[in-house]
């Protein structure tokens, strides 16, 4: 090997090189253009190289550095040519500009959880603090200390569900009532979030799990007035300022008297909707002077103490105040309709 041969050779190479470089009209063509050029193992320059050593000592430093140059400009090359084919259209991975951008995805906290925080923020000013139970109850709990009489029909197989003979999933949170009197002295200012279950078909207005919060207080002294006024605030803070209560007549084992309070509908204003089957009026919850059986169950002196108890549904709480016809919504898990609720 001459020196003239190893110069020609190069020359060669460097002439054929930009017409190929060139016609590479994809990533891969280049990248196999480039392996045959200038590659490591199998380029053609890499094989020339190797012939340096053939070459009299005297011309190899002139024949170094003719491969060097050809080396320096062929590398330019293919540079320019890896970046055209990046940025063209048509090259490399097909970009579709039509397209919608990516979403991401944001975590919101469900409905009915923000409702349940709400009400425990709203009480946790007045003094009430939180109290939690099980959820699979003994039964006398969840009815014979709540004075439910024996033959009481939500006992029944057909609307409870019995995990033993005595044990059940309770089908509300009053049974908490008892096991905070049981545990802490009066007075007693509590607040009992938690899941109940009921055997009921699922529909759109009932679910087979549902959450509830319950309130409770239990001081000496305690009186309806109380209730009322407690109750009233939290609505007005609820709903709104404007908002008006008003107290029905009604029946708890576990209270006496009882009474449901409506809202007025602040869908409609009080005017009639359908969110409030045009009433004027959306029932809110139930609750009543703590029955004296009650206070004995969990072996307070009930000619001593008195108190007051409340029960809510915070999923039709949430549907009444987004004006949502249907409970199952809320059990979807559809991020569609849950994204809409952070605040
Ligand atoms: N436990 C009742 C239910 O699940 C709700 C309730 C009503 C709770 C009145 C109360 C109350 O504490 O006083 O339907």
């Amino acid at each position: 090997m001459t020196l003239d041969d190893f110069t020609s050779a190069c020359s060669a190479l460097a002439a054929e090189a930009p017409a190929r470089i060139a016609a590479a009209d994809s990533l891969d063509a280049w990248t196999a253009v480039r392996n045959d050029l200038v590659g490591r193992t199998a380029g053609r320059l890499t094989a020339i190289m190797g012939t340096l050593g053939e070459i009299p000592k005297e011309d190899r430093r002139v024949a170094g550095q003719a491969a060097n140059a050809v080396k320096v400009e062929l590398e330019r090359l293919l540079d320019e040519r890896q970046a055209e084919l990046a940025t063209s259209r048509g090259a490399g991975p097909q970009i579709d500009g039509t397209m919608p951008s990516r979403v991401t995805w944001q975590g919101a906290r469900h409905p009915v959880t923000l409702v349940v925080d709400e009400i425990i923020e709203i009480f946790r000013e007045l003094g009430f603090t939180v109290a939690l139970g099980p959820e699979a109850e003994h039964a006398w709990y969840n009815f014979g200390a709540l004075n439910f009489p024996a033959d009481h029909p939500a006992m029944d197989l057909h609307d409870t569900l019995y995990l033993g003979k005595d044990t059940v999933l309770r089908t509300h949170t009053s049974p908490v009532q008892v096991r905070t009197l049981q545990a802490y002295p009066p007075p007693v200012r509590v607040l009992i979030p938690g899941t109940v279950h009921r055997r009921d078909p699922f529909d759109a207005s009932h679910a087979p799990a549902f959450a509830q919060v319950e309130g409770l207080v239990v001081d000496e002294g305690i009186t309806f007035a109380d209730l009322k006024a407690t109750l009233s605030h939290f609505a007005r803070r609820f709903f709104g300022a404007g908002t008006k209560t008003r107290f029905r007549p009604s029946y708890f084992p576990f209270t006496e008297p009882s009474a449901e309070m409506d809202v007025s509908c602040g869908v409609c204003g009080g005017s009639g909707c359908s969110v409030c089957k045009q009433s004027g009026w959306i029932e809110i919850l139930g609750s009543g002077l703590v029955h004296p059986a009650v206070l004995e169950s969990a072996g307070l002196d009930s000619t001593r103490f008195t108190g007051w108890a409340f029960g809510l549904g915070p999923g039709r709480t949430a549907l009444a105040r987004h004006g949502i016809p249907d409970i199952r919504i809320l059990y979807d898990s559809d991020v569609r309709f849950l994204e809409q609720f952070s605040r």
